[in-house]
């Protein structure tokens, strides 16, 4: 194939610009669409069938509009209910989720306690609690699922002040101590929370070891296109890289030099109900 690959990464609003991010250091010369379904955003406390159907919808809408060669869904709280549901629609398309890391957390925890750190949505996946049985039931696992941290970093990432207390508070019951000891990693099982990873390191009562499943998801995305496209064109050739928000809404001042500093340009797009 002798044209790039085209990408579209969806997430329900910004944490999908950690995976972007990652996926742009290994295939810088393609060409990217990042979708980010603003108008739905939390995905964390939608109910299940309706978040499915919404997800479908859009992707309907969003695979005719740019005809993607690959799609991640960069948001555990969508990839843990939808995903099937996508590659039933479309089997020729790959799609690469975004699911809670636990597999590595086990592997890498001293102290067998781990805690996973997701939206409400998540923590209460049968798809979370099946990693859990397959991959760590050698440890004790806290499930936090936390109301606002995402919308915390979707206020980071506009440029507004975030309280330390606020995000200090959505942590802290991941912090567990029991018999001498404590919990020694924490899964980021929601694309937002990287976003805040400096802020989540400088307010956490002890060092933990934070897992980003990023560079992974980076690295499937890559794997996969590799079998069609190959390696990543050497050259000159800079890929488009627009963004789009379901809501229509042109990104205020802040939001758009956080776009600018992903090498992201804002295209409009009908807004989504
Ligand atoms: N970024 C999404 C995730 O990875 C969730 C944020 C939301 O609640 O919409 O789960």
């Amino acid at each position: 194939m002798t044209r790039p690959p085209k990408l579209l990464i969806f997430d329900s609003g910004l944490g999908g610009l950690t995976v972007f991010a990652e996926t742009v250091k290994l295939r810088p010369h393609a060409d990217y669409v990042y979708c980010a379904d603003d108008a739905g955003f939390p995905y964390g406390s939608w109910k299940e069938p309706e978040l499915v159907e919404r997800v479908v919808e859009l992707m309907e809408r969003l695979i005719a509009d740019h005809a993607p060669d690959i799609v991640v869904i960069a948001c555990n709280t969508a990839s843990t209910i939808v995903l099937p549901y996508l590659r039933v629609h479309w089997p020729a398309l790959p799609f690469v989720g975004t699911v809670p890391a636990i597999k590595p957390a086990a592997e890498r925890t001293r102290s067998r306690m781990i805690s996973v750190l997701g939206t409400q949505g998540t923590v209460a996946r049968d798809y979370t609690q099946n990693l859990i049985a397959q991959f760590a039931a050698h440890c004790s696992v806290t499930l936090v699922g936390s109301k606002r941290l995402a919308s915390l970093a979707e206020s980071y990432m506009h440029g507004e002040r975030v309280r330390d207390a606020d995000i200090g508070a959505e942590i802290a019951p991941c912090f567990q101590e029991e018999g001498g000891k404590r919990t020694d990693a924490i899964v980021l099982a929601c694309t937002h929370y990287p976003l805040l990873v400096d802020e989540l390191k400088r307010l956490a009562p002890w060092p933990v070891e934070w897992i980003d499943p990023a560079p992974a998801i980076a690295r499937r995305a890559d794997q996969l296109l590799g079998e069609r496209f190959g390696a990543d064109a050497a050259g000159d050739r800079q890929g488009s890289r627009c963004a789009n928000f379901t809501s229509g809404v042109r990104p205020p001042a802040p939001l758009a030099a956080t776009l600018a500093r992903y090498g992201l340009v804002w295209a409009a797009v009908a807004p989504t109900a």
